[in-house]
């Protein structure tokens, strides 16, 4: 593609975006110049919510290919693209079908509780999804006794134990971008700002949580510092979510809680990459039918029990 300056590309996009009547949802942590141009912007649970509210033909997914396909498992009649299918994420990967279905027959009362940060074939092979927003919530609702698997990320896994009193059997999963963080990084950070409230994603290591006032999806990092009267906020989590929230309150402060944590695949998705995947209609995300509709089971319990 020829060099195109940003408002012609705007322009195309918006145009062709009509054309094919297609929306765009992003992730909170995607670039700021592809935040500008979303429809949506959100976290993980908001995202799918919005994929099964939207009447347009065409959902155009600006994130990694597991929240898109979860848009897709919602809405199979839909034309879902992403730009690029490289935008995967290391902690879903570290969770497969195989290894899951031999931990299912050790545990055969187990009730499989995974993280969407997942590949549709392990979500079809669970009982109930959650993401950060919920997972807390969806397991207290689980009964006392039950017996539970939780794939694949350890650490919100650990933090949901840490807060539920439940016991849990964890893959071992994380994300290496928020194992990073570091406890040093958030003391000093504390010392320099000892009036800020440490908002933190439950991705992050539990070894953090004395340090930590909340652990919060990226949507609640978002509505807790809207809602706050505090003007000054520590923020562990990934470097994109920092867009948003000055854009928001532009009259607070915002510090970083470890520079480090940028995802390199959350900044895979540039202006160029949308314009080309709106002309192109590429990439659609494609998967098997009986696929779709086992992964959709687990997916729609979650949003019934996060209602
Ligand atoms: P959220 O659902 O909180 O946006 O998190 C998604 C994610 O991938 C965090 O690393
Ligand atoms: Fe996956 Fe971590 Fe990137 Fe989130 S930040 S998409 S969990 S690699």
């Amino acid at each position: 593609m020829a060099f195109l300056e940003n408002e012609v590309m705007i322009e195309r996009i918006n145009a062709l975006k009509k054309q094919l009547d297609a929306v765009i949802l992003a992730h909170n942590y995607e670039l700021a110049e592809i935040q500008e141009i979303a429809d949506y912007t959100g976290d993980s649970l908001e995202l799918s919510i919005r994929a099964t509210q939207i009447s347009a033909r065409t959902i155009l997914f600006c994130g990694v290919t597991f929240m898109a396909e979860t848009a897709k498992v919602l809405s199979p009649d839909k034309m879902v693209l992403i730009p690029d299918l490289q935008a995967g994420c290391t902690m879903a990967n570290m969770a497969d079908a195989e290894t899951l279905r031999a931990l299912k027959e050790k545990h055969p009362g187990a009730m499989v509780v995974t993280y969407v940060n997942s590949t549709a074939e392990v979500k079809a092979l669970s009982d109930i999804c959650v993401t950060s927003a919920n997972a807390e919530k969806i397991v207290r609702q689980l009964p006392g006794d039950q017996e539970i698997i939780f794939v694949p990320d350890m650490n919100l896994g650990q933090n949901v134990i840490n807060s539920t009193g439940r016991k849990m059997i964890l893959w071992d999963g994380f994300c290496p971008v928020h194992r990073r963080i570091t406890n040093e990084e958030i003391k000093r950070r504390k010392q320099e700002y000892p009036d800020a409230i440490v908002l933190a994603h439950p991705e992050c290591n539990p070894s953090i949580a004395p340090l930590v006032d909340e652990f919060l999806s990226t949507g609640g990092i978002c509505n807790y510092v809207k809602n706050s009267s505090h003007d000054k906020f520590i923020i562990v989590t990934e470097m994109g979510i920092f867009h948003r929230l000055q854009k928001e309150n532009p009259d607070k402060t915002f510090i970083v809680g470890s520079p480090q944590a940028i995802c390199p695949y959350m900044k895979l998705i540039r202006l160029e990459d949308v314009l080309r995947c709106l002309e192109k209609q590429q990439y659609q995300i494609e998967l098997p039918a009986d696929l779709i509709e086992k992964a959709a089971r687990p997916i729609r319990k979650m949003l019934e029990l996060s209602k």
